[in-house]
């Protein structure tokens, strides 16, 4: 089972730790938790959710073309930074651990 530790972008608060048993949405584990990540079109358009994976990337299923075009317009791409509202996670064990992209980065 996957264990998430989301960091604080500005280090600001605590990392919230959770597990993800079966996987699935990360945007959906961070509603769950309300996880130090900020989201706006949830639609793979502003990139405002941008994350830094810090650890635990191979935990993620491999993003897809709409989710790279929007890394793209930031000069990024995975494994380093993925979109929270588009990131899947895969089942199984592991840590992941991702932090939000800070305003002033
Ligand atoms: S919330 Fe807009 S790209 Fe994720």
């Amino acid at each position: 089972m996957p264990t998430v530790i989301f960091e604080s972008p500005d280090n600001s608060s605590a990392p919230v730790r959770t597990e993800a048993p079966n996987g699935g949405a990360l945007a959906d584990l961070c509603d769950l938790i309300d996880a130090p990540v900020p989201f706006s079109c949830r639609s793979a358009n502003c990139g405002t959710c941008r994350i830094h994976v810090l650890e635990g990337h191979e935990l993620l299923l491999d993003a897809e073309d709409e989710e790279l075009d929007v890394l793209d317009v930031f000069a990024v791409a995975p494994p380093a930074q993925r979109l929270a509202c588009q990131a899947q996670m895969r089942s199984g064990a592991g840590l992941l651990r991702v932090r939000a992209v800070a305003d002033n980065e």
